[in-house]
């Protein structure tokens, strides 16, 4: 059987590390004249944020608990807690301060996936032959629904709450 060759990222890796590229090109396009916000870029960041984290939840994370006996990854816990920081994040109406949060929490929340030892090296290790046939659910996943901006106080309450679970808080709007 085909070993991956060292140094070489993985099917799984190199995929989602290039949507991360996508989805950073899309946040600076959305933050990319101060004090406003791009709409049409940061619908599409948002679309793709929470259909990437849709991936890493249902497909990725589920996969590699399975190879692992049922055990979840150690680290799923935490990139949970960011997950759900983010997705929260999307709720409201963008605000620069929002925006400069979502940078924030993505800056350290790649490097656990991306990094030496991180998720994706660790889940192409772990999915050996299985990569293709994951690679494939990853590729073919549905956009996810995405809601009205909600600004209620119910949803403000809960990114905070969302926020502080996870270790981060909210940027003070700077404009
Ligand atoms: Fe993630
Ligand atoms: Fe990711």
């Amino acid at each position: 059987m085909e070993q991956p060759e060292k140094g070489k990222a993985g099917m799984l890796t190199e995929f989602l590390v290039e949507d991360h590229r996508r989805l950073d090109e899309l946040l600076q396009a959305a933050v990319a004249h101060s004090g406003t916000i791009d709409d049409q870029a940061y619908t599409q960041f948002r679309a793709g944020l929470l259909r990437h984290i849709g991936m890493e939840e249902k497909i990725l994370l589920p996969a590699a608990q399975r190879q692992r006996g049922g055990e979840p990854l150690p680290i799923a816990a935490k990139l949970r807690l960011d997950h759900g920081a983010l997705a929260s994040l999307l709720m409201p109406t963008p605000t620069t301060a929002i925006l400069a949060t979502i940078q924030d929490i993505l800056v350290d929340h790649n490097v656990l996936e991306e990094g030496a030892g991180g998720l994706y090296e660790i889940c192409d290790v772990l999915a050996g032959p299985e990569a293709e046939p994951i690679l494939t659910s990853l590729r073919v996943a549905r956009e996810v629904t995405v809601m009205p901006y909600n600004d209620s106080p119910a949803v403000i309450n809960a990114v905070h709450r969302a926020l502080e679970r996870a270790g981060y808080h909210l940027r003070k709007q700077d404009s």
